[in-house]
């Protein structure tokens, strides 16, 4: 551009010439454009004076300063364009030393990584795994577990129906309450000798407190074989509990009944909250915490699937998931799970 010698705004310009060979990062070279052509910027200052000059002056200031803002505008346009292409000087306005920002990366439920431990466990010991269907048949979550349509033992599990009213060829239909039915279409399908475990969702129609959910996740075990005895049962329990939870946890073993086994028991762990003391709202307070049932397969049981029960015999055992992972991890509320609680969850990853 053709700048005449000290013509309109020559000053300005050359000490503005200046200044601008000595940025060198981005943020200086937008303090300079601001101070040049700002609104109160030294360039708009010097257009806005052409009104003041005398009015045969004012057609050549005015040309000059036109020309001023261009050849600036030019400039600096030109820099920024050597900053973004980082064919400049750009690199000192890039701090190297600055830690990278770290990417979100999600984390497994703690259900995932409990069912995760008690399969790995299980499978260590020989046992498959399969899955089954949250929606199940009265058939199979009751009656071929020994628990007939009109049997008392259905109190024990308060169920969610599905309504099947509106269609008279479905048969009674029900979120099933525990991974028990899963027993009945593993031998079904299959001829012994049986090792497998059943991890999944249940669902039951259920006040809510700490250790009681609506919906919760239960691990089934099933064994069958020739010469099954209540000692393996205990031992294969036995070795879970040490392995899950290490030496000092003990493992109780308590009668208990279940339409499905004979005889049958109650397994339960010693509360991680009293070693801590006070008042406990966990075991509430028996010092122990029940973590499955379990017993031999009942013999009717074995009939129904066609298994002669002087020939086979076995085990089976159901236990809480989140049960086993608030031992594991000392959290005191089972309804913590399904919470969504961002603060809860995130302890996990
Ligand atoms: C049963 O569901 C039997 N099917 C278990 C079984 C399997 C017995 C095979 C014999 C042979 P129970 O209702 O006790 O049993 O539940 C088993 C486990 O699920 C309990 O020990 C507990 O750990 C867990 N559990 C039961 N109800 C809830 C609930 N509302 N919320 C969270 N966990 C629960």
């Amino acid at each position: 551009m053709d700048f005449q010698k000290d013509s309109y705004g020559d000053e300005l310009r050359l000490k503005a010439i200046e200044k601008f060979d000595l940025i060198s990062d981005l943020e200086q070279l937008e303090q300079f454009k601001t101070e040049l052509l700002g609104r109160k910027g030294s360039v708009t200052e010097l257009i806005k004076n052409i009104s003041t000059l005398p009015s045969d002056e004012k057609k050549d200031a005015g040309k000059n300063a036109n020309l001023i803002k261009i050849f600036f505008q030019e400039l600096i346009q030109e820099k920024y364009e050597q900053y973004q292409s980082n064919d400049g000087d750009s690199h000192q306005s890039i701090d190297l030393s600055l830690p990278g920002r770290r990417r979100f990366r999600g984390s497994f439920h703690p259900t995932t990584v409990v069912l995760r431990e008690i399969s790995r466990v299980f499978t260590e010991m020989g046992f498959d795994s399969a899955e089954g269907p949250e929606v199940e048949l009265d058939e199979y979550n009751f009656q071929k577990l020994n628990i007939p349509l009109d049997h008392p033992a259905r109190d024990m599990w308060n169920t969610l129906w599905v309504d099947t009213t509106n269609d008279s060829n479905l048969k009674p239909l029900l979120m099933r309450t525990h991974t028990s039915p899963m027993q009945i279409r593993l031998m079904e399908k299959q001829t012994p000798p049986i090792r497998i475990i059943v991890p999944g969702k249940t669902y039951r129609y259920e006040a809510t407190d700490a250790t009681h959910e609506w919906q919760f996740c239960q691990v089934e075990g099933l064994v069958i074989d020739k010469g099954i005895t209540f000692a393996h049962l205990k031992s294969t329990l036995e070795e879970f509990a040490q392995k899950m939870f290490g030496q000092k946890r003990k493992a109780r073993f308590r009668c208990d009944f279940f339409p499905f086994v004979e005889p049958g028991a109650e397994v339960s762990i010693d509360c991680f909250k009293c070693d801590e003391g006070g008042v406990c709202n966990v075991c509430g307070p028996s010092g122990w915490i029940e973590i499955m049932g379990a017993g031999m397969v009942h013999p009717e049981v074995l009939k129904g699937v066609g298994y002669d029960p002087e020939v086979y015999s076995g085990f089976a055992f159901g236990m809480g998931a989140e049960r086993i992972s608030m031992l594991k991890n000392g959290i005191d509320d089972v309804r913590l799970f399904y919470s969504n609680d961002l603060r809860f969850l995130k302890q996990f990853s």
